[in-house]
Parts: structure tokens; C-alpha cells; sequence
């Protein structure tokens, strides 16, 4: 299949690309690989895909709709997986308006182009964060969720407004894919679990907000490419008679809402102790009230994944953080 994949040099968009090239399929890369965090490390992720004959590689924006257009027209991807954004909830504080352009007009640059090349299925990234303060014990796509509580959320959540908006208009098969806090080899550095590792090898302090009493639904990287590549070709069909109860499939657009995540929420303290474990060093930590924006729980119901893929993620955040700390160390002292 020809896929484009936006945000190939990321981290997510990098691991899927890089399984899909493995079996075969044509993919597309477009990425700015701006500078938010470590740029070697997007280049050298980018490196791995340029070996693979059937990989190639656009850099541009996403706001630059021209360049967009281009590239769809020239590729003619049968899918778009669309993952390019600017990400993270705190930086969301200090810059929002990278989030307005990056994920809302960019996002729409992404619609807009997939409408005009009858693309067969848009997939589009959004995020736990959108459930907001939601007391929900399991978040569930059929949720209302009208409190996000950052401008990340709030932009992640208006592309999914715009994107169904679009699908109902112009019958643009849509799947929003909601991540749950997604880890792993590769990962980013601007996350706290790589955070914390590159401190405590380093012997500096690390930042602990709320004394540690917040509650993650870790996602190992790995269960989100297969769960991605499973739902490549689950289009989503509005027109079937017999809806099932937990579906969040539309009831005027073949746009559906699907989470990610692993079912299984971990105290951020045990997620610490689990890393110190594997470096065998201890973590000078440094406690700090819970940050502006950060949500204090989040956990998935994946039972709509299962029911449309069969598939279930299974890594445990033990076994994913020693395979995270075995890249880890590989990679940095290479
Ligand atoms: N990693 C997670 O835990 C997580 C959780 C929830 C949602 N998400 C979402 O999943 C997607 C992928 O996340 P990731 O962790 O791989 O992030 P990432 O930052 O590693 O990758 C995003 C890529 O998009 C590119 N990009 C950003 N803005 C761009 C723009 N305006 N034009 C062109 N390229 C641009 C960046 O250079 C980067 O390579 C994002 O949409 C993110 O919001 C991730």
C-alpha cells in the first residue's frame, strides 16, 4: 500500500513507518523536523527509513498548504496517517500558539488535501488529554468530554470537531486515534520517563510533580504500531444497521473515535522506582506541586480497538521500561 505518514522523523510516526517498510509497503515521509527537541535525533531516525528503497522523504510544514497539496498529488497515498504535531502539554503553557498553527491549521492543510485526493482512510493523532478532568475511572471514546484543561488538549480536540465537520461533509473516511502516554526505544526526550532516565544516569535531580500521586496509563510503542496497523484498513462505516453499545462511530460521518492505550494505570512513583531499578541507581528527587494543565489520572478502555482489531496491548510498564533503558544506554554510548 502507499502510504503517507506525516511526522516520520517523530517517534511514533518513525516506529510505524519503520514496520510498514519492513512488510513491503511504499510510504511517504513529511516532516519539518523542527527543533522542539533533539534534532540529531529525528535526523538520525529519518536515516534508518532512507535505507529502505521504498521510503522517501518530504521536508516541509504543515502550514504550508501548497507543499501539502504537492506532495499528496504527486504520491497519490491510497492511506494518510497523520501524526505530525507539535506535542506536549507543558511546553503548551509556554508557546500555544505553535499548537494553533501546528495541530489546528496544520491538521486542516492535512483534511483539506486528503478530501481533494480521495484518499481511501485519514488517520489522525489525538490524545488522552482530551478527556480533561474527566472522573471517569476508564476513559471511554463515547465519553462527553468538553473540559480540556491545555491548549494541547484543546487543539487535539478541535482537530477532531474539524476532522468529523469534514467527514460529514465530504464522506472522508476518518480515524481519530486517541494515545495514551506512548514510551518506548526512540522515544522523546521531552517526556518524563526519558527525562528521568538521562537525570538520574547524569546524577541531577529530577522534577517529581504532585509527590509522584499521579496515575499514568503507559502505552509501550510497540502495541501502538500494531494497534495503528490493524486499523489501517478498519474504515469506518456509518451505515451499518446494528451499532454496537461502546462504538463512537458517528451517526452521519464514517469518522469513528478509537483510544490506545494499555488498560492499566501506574502510580508515577512505581513508574520511578521501575527505572531506578533497571540503571541500578537511585533518583535524587526533587517534589513539586502538580504543573498547570497536567491531569492528575489517565486510563484507557480499549475494549472498541479490541473489537474492530482483535488486538489488545499486552507489554507491561516493567518489561517496556527495561527495553526502554536497554535502547537507552545502546544508543548513548554507541
Ligand atoms: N507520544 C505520546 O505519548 C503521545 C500521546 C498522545 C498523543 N500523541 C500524538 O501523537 C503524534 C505523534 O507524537 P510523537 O510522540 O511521535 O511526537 P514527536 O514530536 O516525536 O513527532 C512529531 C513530529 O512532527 C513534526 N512536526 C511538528 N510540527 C510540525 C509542523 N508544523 N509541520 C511539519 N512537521 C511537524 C516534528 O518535527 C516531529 O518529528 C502527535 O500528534 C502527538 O500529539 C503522542
Amino acid at each position: 500500500m502507499k502510504i503517507l505518514i506525516t511526522g516520520s522523523a517523530g517517534f511514533i510516526g518513525f516506529s510505524i513507518a519503520h514496520d510498514l517498510l519492513k512488510v513491503g509497503h511504499t510510504i511517504l515521509g513529511y516532516d519539518s523536523i523542527n527543533n522542539y527537541y533533539d534534532v540529531k535525533l529525528k535526523l538520525e531516525r529519518n536515516k534508518i527509513l532512507k535505507k529502505f528503497k521504498k521510503y522517501n522523504f518530504v521536508k516541509g510544514e504543515l502550514e504550508n498548504y501548497k507543499k501539502v497539496n504537492n506532495t499528496v498529488i504527486n504520491f497519490k497515498p491510497e492511506i494518510i496517517l497523520h501524526l505530525a504535531a507539535q506535542a506536549g502539554v507543558r511546553y503548551s503553557l509556554i508557546a500555544p500558539k505553535k499548537y494553533l498553527s501546528s495541530n489546528i491549521n496544520g491538521t486542516f492543510n492535512i483534511i483539506e488535501a486528503a478530501r481533494h485526493a480521495n484518499v481511501k482512510h485519514l488517520l489522525i493523532a489525538s490524545s488522552s488529554s482530551v478527556y480533561g478532568l474527566s472522573k471517569k475511572k476508564k476513559f471511554k471514546e463515547i465519553d462527553k468530554v468538553d473540559d480540556q484543561i491545555s491548549i494541547y488538549a484543546a487543539t487535539k480536540k478541535s482537530t477532531e470537531s474539524i476532522a468529523h465537520a469534514y467527514s460529514s461533509l465530504w464522506k472522508i473516511p476518518i480515524t481519530m486515534l486517541r494515545f495514551f502516554t506512548v514510551y518506548g526505544p526512540w522515544g522523546r526526550p521531552d517526556m518524563a520517563y526519558f527525562k528521568f532516565t538521562q537525570s538520574i544516569i547524569n546524577q541531577r535531580k529530577i522534577d517529581v510533580y504532585n509527590n509522584g500521586h499521579m496515575f499514568r496509563d503507559f502505552t509501550y510503542i510497540d502495541d501502538v504500531v500494531k494497534s495503528i496497523t490493524l486499523l489501517l484498513n478498519k474504515l469506518p462505516n456509518n451505515k451499518i444497521k446494528k451499532k454496537s453499545k461502546n462504538d463512537s462511530i458517528s451517526s452521519v460521518a464514517p469518522f469513528r473515535i478509537v483510544n490506545i492505550g494499555n488498560q492499566n494505570k501506574v502510580l508515577l512513583k512505581d513508574f520511578i522506582s521501575t527505572i531506578e531499578k533497571a540503571l541500578n541507581m537511585e533518583a535524587k528527587k526533587n517534589f513539586l506541586p502538580i504543573q498547570k494543565g497536567d491531569v492528575k489520572e489517565t486510563l484507557s478502555d480499549s475494549s472498541l480497538l479490541y473489537k474492530i482489531t482483535k488486538y489488545k496491548p499486552k507489554i507491561n510498564y516493567v518489561e517496556g521500561i527495561n527495553r526502554f533503558i536497554k535502547w537507552y544506554k545502546d544508543y548513548y554510548q554507541k
